[in-house]
């Protein structure tokens, strides 16, 4: 049975948590493959508001599995926590929750390193969500992490452990003037956490592969969005870990042929958390007031989120990236009250018209843009896509023909009753 990807096309907070809610009905299993609790997808349902940083939003459905990928950086904390939120709101969830083995362990200290490393970096700091993100990547590509697996064996607590602390120290106390860590205490922390996780662990390569083989329907859930890509996003304005479709495939452990059915999720305009360019910004009064229509506050981390008019160069990238089958378009009807609408339909760097999204040279970038005119009514109600105004037509067969990709979901409001089906196949 084909997996199903779904991808967020631009700086995250694209909207993936309600879309991603509207296809679990379908699925059996919900993957999510990377990222931390640095992701804050919020889901509506019923009158009911659910915020979900680990978990994927998969849980509200009674039969669907949800499995937390090798690609994650998971904050044992912050999971128990979102487990205890579940039970607050009645979710059952005990036999619907798998984590990867090879899952990698994010502790306290990397949450105090992300904060210093911030207060460090002064003006050039990321802007990041201080949940140690970057931290715990960086100690698994310097092969020092902490896995889940690891925690199961005696001689990972009498031999390597040890050793990591004590080099892990070094750093803490010379360069970030933190507290060292005590062995016995990190020990005692892990085996605590070993005894709590372990109903849950699985190989997750093998246990994923063999359901895909006997026709089970997998979606695979990304956090963040492509423009954060470690390796094809704004670097180093990022976060440790590949949301785009390589890392899909990596943090899942799926043999890539299953994989489908790509679609990106794309906001109707833009926006972004943190620092780093960002070529459509938008300042001053008419940020606010979309800021305000569109709720655009992280979910993490409430900060207020830059925003933007749409770029159609980044969702040319992204459908290149990631191999976008097709588009759901986002939030349209956070626009309702704009007289017009502006789209970058394209870029000049320094005087030169360029057709793909450049690594750097940022400030000399041109933007080019077309306007559109607004629809001004509300589309909220609108339960098909004929039922959406002229204007709001024109706008969606704009953006689908600049971004070369097909538009087949619309959402026009939080609930999953708000979304309109544009082409069926
Ligand atoms: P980190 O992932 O916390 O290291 O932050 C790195 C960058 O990614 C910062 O600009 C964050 O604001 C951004 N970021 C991380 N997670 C999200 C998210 O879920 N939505 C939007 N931006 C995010």
């Amino acid at each position: 049975m084909p997996a199903t990807l779904i991808i967020g096309t631009q700086w995250g907070d694209e909207g993936k948590a309600k879309v991603i809610d509207y296809l679990s009905n379908d699925m059996d299993i919900v993957v999510r493959y990377q990222g931390g609790s640095n992701a804050g997808h919020t889901v509506k349902v019923d009158g009911n508001t659910y915020v979900f940083h680990l978990i994927p939003s998969g849980i509200l459905y009674p039969d669907v599995i949800c499995v937390l990928g090798a690609g994650m950086a998971i904050d044992p904390e912050a999971f128990f926590n979102e487990l205890q939120s579940l039970e607050l709101k009645n979710i059952q969830y005990k036999d619907r929750l798998r984590v990867a083995d090879n899952a990698h362990i994010l502790l306290p200290h990397h949450r105090l390193m992300d904060q210093k490393s911030e207060e460090n970096l002064g003006d050039n700091k990321i802007g990041t969500t201080k949940r140690g993100i970057g931290l715990c990547y960086a100690d698994k590509v310097a092969r020092v992490g902490i896995r889940l697996a690891d925690i199961y064996t005696d001689s990972f607590y009498t031999k390597r452990l040890p050793h990591l602390i004590e080099n892990k120290n070094i750093l803490l106390e010379k360069i970030y003037g933190i507290e060292p860590l005590k062995i016995s205490e990190v020990s005692d922390y892990l085996k605590e956490y070993a005894e709590k996780f372990q109903k849950y662990v699985v190989n997750v390569s093998y246990y994923l592969n063999m359901e895909l083989g006997s026709a089970k329907k997998v979606m695979l859930e990304g956090a963040q969005g492509t423009m954060l890509d470690l390796d094809y996003g704004t670097y180093p304005f990022v976060t440790s870990s590949n949301p785009t479709t390589g890392g899909a495939i990596i943090g899942s452990g799926i043999n890539f042929q299953f994989i489908e059915n790509v679609i990106g999720i794309t906001k109707a305009y833009v926006t972004r958390v943190g620092e780093g360019p960002f070529p459509t910004e938008i300042m001053g009064a008419d940020a606010d007031h979309l800021r305000k229509l569109g709720n655009e506050f992280g979910a993490t981390t409430g900060r207020p989120r830059r925003v933007g008019w749409f770029d159609v160069e980044i969702i040319r990238h992204s459908a290149r990236v990631n191999g976008l089958h097709s588009i759901v378009l986002t939030k349209l009807d956070i626009l309702d009250s704009f007289e017009s609408i502006k789209v970058a339909v394209g870029y000049e760097l320094r005087g030169k018209r360029i057709s793909y999204f450049p690594s750097s040279d940022y400030d000399n970038i041109r933007v080019l843009y077309e306007e559109y005119p607004g629809w001004n009514e509300p589309i909220h109600e609108c339960k098909n896509y004929g039922d959406l105004p002229k204007n709001a037509k024109k706008y969606i067969t704009a953006l689908e023909k600049f971004c070369g990709v097909p538009i087949k979901l619309i959402s026009v409001g939080p609930s999953r009753e708000s979304t309109l089906v544009k082409n069926k196949s």
